[in-house]
């Protein structure tokens, strides 16, 4: 008799403690972040990652009665595996929201399986126009590269620079670049003379730069994914092409804040077009450049940072506004139209296309307090997306 009493109330307690367990699972709320921590787009995983810990470290990692739970995973920027975490992160994991997505192809294939599942991918990092499109569950906290293009396209013939080459990283973002800019700049009446496209993995610039020395251009305009920027940067300049009168331009991404400090001085004047500057003279960005600096070693934040803060931004506010309730769809509702003040300036995911309106400024590499920066000196207001079309 008294062992059976005991059995039952030791069941009671196995059952109290799995319902406990339930509970504790569904109290959490799960984002699962696939960046590259590893190989040529490992800077883009350190600066994300760091950004996410930080908006966590600001924000409580308690959002609508959930308990936050950041799973990040490193896919050495191979699309293949991106996919594979992805689904071992849903169907394993079971989280909540996928995140994070360093290059284009990554993202593009992960797409199918936020669909699939409903499951929100907030798209922190790549930046070709179309990715919005692979998945009604894909939004976007980066930018797009004829969002940046564009308005180089805009600045430079308005600037002595009639004459172009462009040299663009061959895939997705450097064809948008390629493509946007070159539309636009010979509208406005320039002209382009060549389009060099060099490989996206391990990319030898030397003979393509001096097919544009050769040619002789006013100016050469870039595009290379963050962290490759330092390698066209020195190779220019090793040349001399600066000095031959060639004026290197180019998205932001060219004179990322993660590397353009050590790029030396040679850097000075360089102009590019982008969403983000860790210069950008607002009272929220120098709180946002502060706190990440001091949280990682005085390493200064670049896009990514950014992207990555303002993606988390838009998971923790879509979690709040359903309660936790209504499941991926509810949470990509409360994710459509959210609009607030970022450390880049105002910023808008648009209902509509779910990709991010914003305002892009023209920048010039200059000396602040004795380190290099990208300097604003003009801004274009609330920019869609110029890739989307109607
Ligand atoms: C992409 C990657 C980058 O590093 C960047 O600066 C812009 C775009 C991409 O793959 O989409």
């Amino acid at each position: 008799m008294k062992k059976r009493v005991f059995l039952n109330a030791s069941a009671a307690a196995v059952l109290a403690m799995c319902s406990a367990a339930v509970m504790a699972q569904d109290n959490t709320f799960k984002i699962g972040l696939i960046v590259p921590m590893t190989g040529q787009q490992a800077s883009t995983g350190r600066q994300i990652e760091a950004a996410a810990r930080l908006y966590m470290a600001e924000n409580g990692n308690m959002v609508a009665g959930k308990k936050i739970e950041l799973i990040v995973k490193d896919d050495t920027s191979i699309p293949d595996v991106t996919k594979r975490l992805a689904q071992e992160l849903v169907v394993n994991d079971k989280v909540n929201v996928l995140a994070g997505f360093g290059i284009t192809p990554s993202a593009l294939a992960v797409a199918p399986i936020a669909t699939q599942s409903k499951t929100p991918q907030v798209v922190m990092a790549a930046a070709t126009s179309s990715i919005t499109q692979a998945s009604p569950y894909i939004v976007r906290t980066s930018f797009t590269l004829p969002q940046a293009s564009v308005s180089m396209a805009d600045w430079a013939p308005k600037n002595g620079i009639k004459k172009v080459v462009t040299l663009v990283s061959d895939y997705g973002p450097g064809i948008d670049a390629e493509k946007f800019f070159k539309e636009r700049f010979i509208f406005n009446g320039g002209t382009v003379i060549d389009t060099l496209r060099v490989p996206m993995r391990n990319p030898d610039f030397a003979p393509f730069l001096q097919k544009v020395r050769d040619a002789n251009p006013d100016g050469l305009f870039v595009f290379v994914p963050s962290g490759a920027g330092a390698a066209v940067m020195k190779q220019f300049l090793e040349r001399g092409m600066d000095k031959a009168g060639i004026k290197l331009i180019g998205t932001g991404d060219i004179t990322d804040d993660d590397q353009l400090n050590d790029m030396g001085d040679g850097a000075l004047g360089v102009v590019t077009s982008h969403h983000y500057s860790a210069a950008h003279p607002s009272p929220a960005n120098k709180k946002f450049v502060d706190a990440f600096q001091k949280a990682n070693k005085g390493m200064r934040p670049n896009f990514m940072a950014v992207g990555g803060y303002d993606g988390m931004r838009v998971i923790y506010e879509a979690l709040k506004a359903s309660k936790g309730q209504g499941g991926g769809d509810g949470l990509l509702a409360a994710m459509k139209g959210q609009l607030f003040e970022s450390p880049r300036g105002p910023m808008f995911i648009d209902a509509q296309t779910r990709d991010v309106v914003q305002n892009i400024y023209l920048r010039k590499v200059q000396k602040q307090n004795g380190q290099l920066y990208n300097v604003e000196f003009d801004v274009i207001k609330d920019v869609k997306d110029p890739g989307k079309t109607k």
